[in-house]
């Protein structure tokens, strides 16, 4: 039953996947809804320059390399492609306009009320746009992440020489050498795209692997199929400085524990060292909030933060900064404004790095199973699977973990050139609470990739046809 006493029953701050989505499920279970969104366009980091711009260089360098470097040799196929980069940029730019122009029609059909502007909290039921005062029974806060910047290392995207993820979606050239802070998701698919385009491309990461978070086989296998693509690796080392200039970036770099300092050259830098959530300017004092040591806002399990009324989701709030877990949180954010009951289940969220070949994740590595009870592992290499033997694309495995006692999986891990595809099944069957043998047991079309998968849990009793 709306509130008249307010403008709107909802205001939503940010239309990011997070954001938007929550704002049209509110509206379509009744209730009247404002969304405020800073950006020229909706859609948040994710579809402006995040996920989408990223995910369609990803596509055209992939299809570049496919035909001079990849697999078209293999089959014989004389191909001899050239590349306009202002041309795959320009096309970049309009698949990320169809998106963000599609959640505005979305907004209209759904009646949500754009509000143009950046928001900040006047009181818990009231924010500032501009000049205009609106107030709403319920704020959810989505504004996001950004870039965290690394002191010494300045980004300056309009320079185009140290650039962050937002600069390295649009450098105008192809980098001669592209040093990459930080070998993480961005750092490994951004690397990826210009490298494959030419650049010979460096990663600088402080840890002694990559990819912090995901399986250590995974790590340790993503690691050795990178650095077979050419990509060099400075594992254990952090970048002290970096100057650029007109011609290039000169960086220092040290071990991560300190010692010597060397000088690396470099025509390009990407800073890719994490994100951190986005709360300045927002006045979240004057409605009662703080943050916690990390930046984030706390929320409960309904995502309420400890102000009534006020609720958070998506990278702003704890959890890992993905858009599918934003948009997840958004549905149940405004199920649970509206009075029913929104759950996330936060033991299933999947995660994925679109290289080549795809890296993808679900539930707990494991050595965070194993930290927490007995486990069995199934294992299952690409090299015996049919189908990318058939492709000439065997690179990874497919490795299952389940509880021992109850044979529940608890975690998938994969890296083959489908994984981010395949994931989506491995992340259905845990949420359904399978167990490794019902994976084992249903029946997967042949020959597909996907069959790994079923072999890998037929792997966990010791059981798979072919290996
Ligand atoms: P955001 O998408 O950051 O949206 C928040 C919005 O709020 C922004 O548009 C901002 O302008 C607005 N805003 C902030 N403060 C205010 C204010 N006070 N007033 C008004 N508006 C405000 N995730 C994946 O799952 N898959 C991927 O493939 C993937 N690729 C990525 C690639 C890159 C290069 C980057 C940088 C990120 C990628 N991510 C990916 C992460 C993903 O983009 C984020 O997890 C996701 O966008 C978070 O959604 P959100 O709604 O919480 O916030
Ligand atoms: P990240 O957390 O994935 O990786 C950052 C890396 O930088 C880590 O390996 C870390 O150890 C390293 N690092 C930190 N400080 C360093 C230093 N001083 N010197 C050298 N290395 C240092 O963060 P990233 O890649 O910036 O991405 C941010 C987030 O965006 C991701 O965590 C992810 O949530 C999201 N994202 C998701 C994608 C996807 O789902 N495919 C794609 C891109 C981003």
């Amino acid at each position: 039953m709306a509130d008249h006493s307010y403008d709107y029953d909802v205001l939503i701050i940010g239309a990011g996947p997070g954001g938007y989505v929550a704002a049209i499920r509110a509206a379509q279970l009744g209730l009247k809804t404002a969304c405020v969104e800073s950006r020229e366009t909706l859609g948040g980091t994710c579809l402006n320059v995040g996920c989408i711009p990223s995910k369609a260089l990803l596509h055209a360098s992939e299809l570049f390399e496919e035909a001079t470097g990849g697999h078209f040799a293999t089959w014989g196929i004389d191909a001899k492609a050239t590349f306009d980069l202002d041309k795959m940029l320009a096309e970049k730019t309009k698949a990320v306009g169809d998106l963000t122009g599609g959640i505005e029609f979305l907004f209209k059909k759904n009646k949500v009320t754009w509000l143009k502007g950046h928001a900040t909290f006047e009181d818990a039921h009231t924010v500032k746009v501009g000049d205009a005062v609106h107030t709403a029974k319920d704020i959810v806060i989505a504004t996001g992440s950004s870039v965290t910047p690394l002191p010494g290392v300045e980004v300056d995207n309009a320079a185009k020489r140290i650039v962050d993820s937002t600069g390295a979606l649009d450098l105008p050239e192809v980098p001669e050498h592209l040093v990459v802070i930080g070998g993480g998701v961005i750092g490994l698919e951004l690397g990826s795209v210009w490298r494959r385009l030419g650049a010979k491309v460096t990663v600088v990461e402080f840890l002694d692997q990559l990819l912090p978070g995901m399986d250590g086989e995974v790590r340790k296998e993503a690691q050795k199929i990178f650095k077979k693509q050419g990509m060099a690796m400075m594992l254990g080392h952090k970048v002290t400085g970096a100057k650029a200039d007109k011609q290039g970036v000169k960086l220092t770099v040290e071990k991560s524990a300190g010692g010597d300092e060397q000088v690396i050259e470099a025509s390009h830098v990407l800073v890719s060292i994490g994100r951190r959530p986005n709360t300045d300017g927002l006045a979240l004092d004057k409605a009662g909030l703080s943050v916690n040591n990390r930046g984030q806002i706390e929320i409960d399990h309904d995502f309420a933060t400890q102000v009534p009324g006020i609720w958070a989701i998506g990278d702003v709030a704890p959890g890992p900064m993905l858009a599918h877990k934003a948009e997840d949180e958004g549905i149940a954010v405004a199920e649970n404004i509206a009075g029913q009951t929104g759950i996330v289940n936060h033991d299933v969220i999947p995660s994925v790095v679109y290289t080549t070949p795809e890296i993808a994740g679900v539930g707990l590595t494991e050595e965070e199973a194993k930290e927490r009870g007995s486990i069995k592992v199934g294992k299952f290499p690409m090299m015996a699977n049919s189908r990318a033997k058939a492709n000439r694309d065997t690179d990874g495995f497919v490795k299952v973990i389940a509880d021992a006692e109850t044979d529940r999986v608890v975690g998938v891990w994969m890296i083959n050139s489908l994984a981010g595809t395949m994931i989506a099944q491995a992340a259905q069957a845990m949420e359904f609470g399978a167990t490794s043998e019902d994976i084992a047991y249903t029946c997967h079309a042949h020959p597909t990739h996907a069959e790994a998968f079923k072999e890998a849990a037929m792997a966990v009793t010791g059981k798979p046809i072919h290996m």
